[in-house]
């Protein structure tokens, strides 16, 4: 059965290491694995990716912010994630709509209602069977980011710090309301966070009837 897994966290929680790590344990495990991000992923995606995140474009529209998040969103789902998935892959997205509810709903102060619409006519109601949330203070995840080697600093991180906080309010928030959420504490070492996932990807592969190769258990 193919999986589709979100990963979601405010800025510098170590999603970018923590679903390669995934990735490539599953891969060894004998999966077929598919990688992608948000916003991007695709050639459209980057495109516009590039727009919503140029810290000089100080003057976009709450709305348009939205709204472009989620024409990027539309296209990964269309053109990557729905056909990755119909091939019986497992799909590991870095961010996905609930990024939206805690960026522009919680963190801008959007209308929830709306935005959800939204969210459903980008991805036509596919909703991801797990959704690993990297919970940490959001001070040390902006400090990580502004002294580490990911992405240049971008148009969001230019936010407050009580920007962030709701942001992960809004995480938290939504973790609290489905089964499909995991939070994992992020001040944790990469190995220990690592552990903690794939104990939890495991059981879903196993609840799920996938099976895997016991050369996976060594991780
Ligand atoms: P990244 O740093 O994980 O690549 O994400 C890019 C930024 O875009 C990050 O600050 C979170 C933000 N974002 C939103 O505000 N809304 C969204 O729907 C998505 C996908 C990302």
């Amino acid at each position: 059965m193919a999986l589709f897994i979100t990963f979601e966290g405010p800025e510098g929680s170590g999603k970018s290491t923590q679903i390669q790590l995934l990735a490539g344990a599953l891969r060894q495990a004998g999966q077929a694995v598919t990688v992608t991000r948000e916003p991007g992923g695709t050639r459209i995606g980057n495109a516009v990716r590039t727009i919503l995140l140029a810290p000089e474009h100080t003057e976009m529209s709450q709305r348009a912010e939205a709204l472009l998040f989620n024409a990027a969103r539309a296209q990964l789902v269309d053109q990557v994630i729905k056909p990755a998935l119909a091939r019986g892959e497992t799909v590991l997205c870095d961010r996905f709509g609930d990024s939206t509810v805690a960026y522009q709903g919680y963190g801008r102060k959007q209308p929830l209602a709306p935005l959800e619409q939204i969210i459903q006519f980008a991805t036509t109601g596919l909703t991801p069977d797990l959704t690993l949330y990297l919970d940490l203070d959001v001070r040390v995840g902006l400090e990580r980011k502004r002294t580490g080697v990911g992405d240049a600093w971008n148009r969001m991180e230019e936010e407050t710090l009580a920007f962030h906080e709701r942001v992960r309010q809004g995480y938290l928030d939504l973790a609290a309301t489905a089964p499909r959420w995991l939070v994992v504490d992020a001040t944790q070492d990469v190995a220990a966070v690592q552990a903690v996932i794939w104990l939890r990807v495991r059981t879903l592969l196993a609840t799920s009837g996938v099976t895997y190769s016991e050369v996976a258990d060594r991780t």
